[in-house]
């Protein structure tokens, strides 16, 4: 085949183009290296947010964890607890030293697998981390897993069946030495994982990740009122310290009402705070 030659330029219709403006030419040039520099002393801050179109995967996923913990607090059901399958899609805004937000989409799953499987439902939220600060500001709504109505049916028989434990003070740590759960103690353990949700919505911030290992110890379990009075210790562990922290948590419940939880979290100890003495929080 004979090589094609390139057609001559065509010109215009009042004969060839004019070059570029210079001025045009001059903002070509300047653009990539003003958004390469750094603000000098003299120079005014950057104003606005910057947009990122694709965010460290590990930003989403700690977006996606921190709306889901917010989203099981505030869904109070422990029949209906989710957990992360896969984020989707997301973009950030990141607001020099002040923070930033993610906006993104996620599918998630039953926590209990054996109920939920093969069932994903899926979640937009917006989540603004503020700069090394907890708690993040969270919007989030996702499809429903299950039915209304059903899972209220869930939660009322969960709920009678907390009423029926016996000795739960007995238990001494939940999963036990073999990484199990006993059916019976499973009630007690999806609800210390609801209370637990909002300790760690909480906890959250834009680097440290909280995640429920262990049911330590149960303080208190009352349920001569309507509600499920349940006060008990948790270890939660930060996955970037992998420190493990201890929790005592106090929570009630009532299916289909709000979720009432207070806590306190042994602090991570300095060698200086450690040499001094500490009344501890009364909950
Ligand atoms: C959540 O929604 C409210 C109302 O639309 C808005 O004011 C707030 O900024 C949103 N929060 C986040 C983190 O996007």
């Amino acid at each position: 085949m004979l090589p094609r030659r390139p057609p001559p330029p065509a010109p215009g219709p009042r004969g060839p183009r004019p070059a570029a403006p210079p001025l045009a030419l001059l903002l070509l040039l300047a653009l990539p290296h003003a958004a390469a520099a750094p603000a000098g002393p003299g120079e005014p801050k950057a104003p606005g947010p910057r947009l990122d179109t694709r965010p460290p995967r590990g930003l989403l996923q700690q977006a996606a964890r921190a709306a889901l913990h917010f989203l099981n607090f505030r869904a109070g059901s422990p029949s209906a607890l989710r957990v992360l399958a896969a984020v989707q899609e997301g973009r950030a805004l990141i607001y020099p030293n002040k923070g930033c937000k993610v906006d993104l989409v996620f599918t998630t799953e039953h926590y209990n697998l054996e109920e939920g499987k093969g069932h994903l439902g899926k979640c937009s939220a917006q989540v603004f981390f503020k700069n090394q600060k907890p708690r993040p500001a969270i919007n989030v709504t996702c499809t429903r897993l299950i039915e209304k109505k059903k899972r209220q049916q869930e939660d009322y028989l969960l709920y009678k069946q907390m009423k029926q434990l016996k000795n739960p003070l007995d238990v001494v740590s939940l999963p036990d030495s073999h990484g199990h759960i006993d059916p019976s103690l499973r009630p007690m353990w999806d609800l210390a994982f609801l209370g637990s949700s909002y300790v760690m919505w909480e906890k959250t911030t834009q680097f440290l990740y909280y995640y429920l290992v262990q049911l330590s110890s149960v303080k208190q379990w009352k349920t001569d009122d309507d509600t499920i009075d349940f006060d008990y210790t948790v270890l939660l562990h930060e996955f970037s310290t992998q420190e493990i922290i201890p929790c005592r948590i106090h929570l009630v419940w009532y299916p289909g009402k709000p979720l009432k939880v207070k806590y306190h979290c042994q602090e991570l100890q300095t060698p200086d705070e450690a040499s001094g003495t500490e009344a501890p929080t009364e909950l």
